[in-house]
């Protein structure tokens, strides 16, 4: 479909992958209500499209996005105005990917906290993978965007940063733990403390970001690597993004199990028959999907 503040194009050889950018120049990607709604209903027509192999989110040069659209958040005055208000029940949709909000918000916020806790771990949930070129600026809920994703490339003049201590709020989107998992509590804190932003090189040492690239050169390179991944078993690749995700939920016994669990489910499918024949005849698997 087409959107007012996202631009959707299938892009790559077989075009199967879905390169989705943030379109709102003007507020430098600021991530209001419309446009979330918009970035919530492209991801889910890239889930459903069964050409797509995996999903690339982009902005533009200058910005990747500045965060939660400030403008929209400044008047909330309550608990429950924030909790039930527009922009946070858009939120909740790109973090919990289709759950039932109206059914949520009738709910106690402590019960629907631990009950619906699981749920939090946004784009994550998405069975494609979702890799995020950020060039510019990632600010606050930006920074959390591009953290919900399962790769970050950034351009060589990105910024990342969680300012909402400027503003007198913490990061609400998953920010606190994210970045934590991502770069370690000692590096976290101290963005997060002081709202300073880190540079890509910084944050390709610190290991927020897996490379750097051009400016002008990002968004090829990073559908370039979706390409790569749309080319193998959307099935197994599934599992894999699972397996990989499960690690942040679970013991390392349990983490073990789950994966070994799903290494055996994988000798059920007809992919893992036809890419092991394909090495033993030296030819390229067909891969079903199945
Ligand atoms: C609404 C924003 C915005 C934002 C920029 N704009 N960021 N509008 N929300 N987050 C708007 C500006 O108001 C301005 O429009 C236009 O975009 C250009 O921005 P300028 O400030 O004029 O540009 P510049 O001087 O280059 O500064 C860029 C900037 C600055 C450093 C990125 O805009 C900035 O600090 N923005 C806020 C960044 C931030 O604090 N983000 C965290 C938000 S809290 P007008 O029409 O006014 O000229 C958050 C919590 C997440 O994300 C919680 C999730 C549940």
């Amino acid at each position: 479909g087409t959107y007012e503040n996202v631009k959707v194009e299938k892009v790559g050889e077989k075009k199967n992958v879905t390169l989705i950018q943030l379109n709102r120049p003007k507020a430098l990607n600021a991530l209001c209500d419309a446009l979330i709604k918009d970035l919530n209903q492209a991801l889910d027509e890239a889930e459903a499209d069964k050409d797509v192999g995996a999903i690339v989110l982009t902005g533009s040069q200058r910005a990747f996005a500045a965060g939660a659209d400030i403008k929209e958040m400044q008047d909330v005055k309550s608990f429950s105005d924030v909790y039930n208000t527009n922009f946070s029940l858009a939120w909740n949709r790109v973090t919990e990917s289709g759950a039932d909000i109206a059914e949520m918000r009738n709910k106690d916020f402590v019960e629907v906290f631990s009950k619906d806790f699981p749920k939090f771990d946004g784009i994550a949930r998405l069975k494609k993978p979702i890799l995020a070129a950020v060039n510019g600026i990632a600010l606050g809920g930006g920074c959390e965007l591009a953290m919900m994703c399962d790769i970050i490339y950034a351009g060589e003049r990105a910024q990342f940063g969680q300012p909402e201590i400027t503003l007198g709020t913490i990061p609400g989107a998953g920010g606190t733990q994210r970045l934590t998992w991502a770069i370690g509590k000692s590096k976290s804190m101290e963005m997060i403390l002081t709202g300073n932003r880190m540079t890509a090189q910084e944050a390709e040492k610190a290991g927020l970001v897996s490379k750097v690239f051009p400016v002008e050169t990002l968004v090829d390179e990073t559908v370039k690597t979706a390409e790569k991944i749309a080319s193998f078993s959307k099935t197994i690749v599934s599992i894999c993004k699972e397996c990989v995700n499960a690690s942040h939920n679970m013991t390392l016994n349990e983490g073990l199990h789950f994966e070994k669990r799903l290494f055996h489910a994988t000798f059920s499918t007809h992919d893992r028959q036809e890419g092991m024949t394909a090495f033993v005849e030296k030819r390229a698997p067909n891969f079903k999907d199945c």
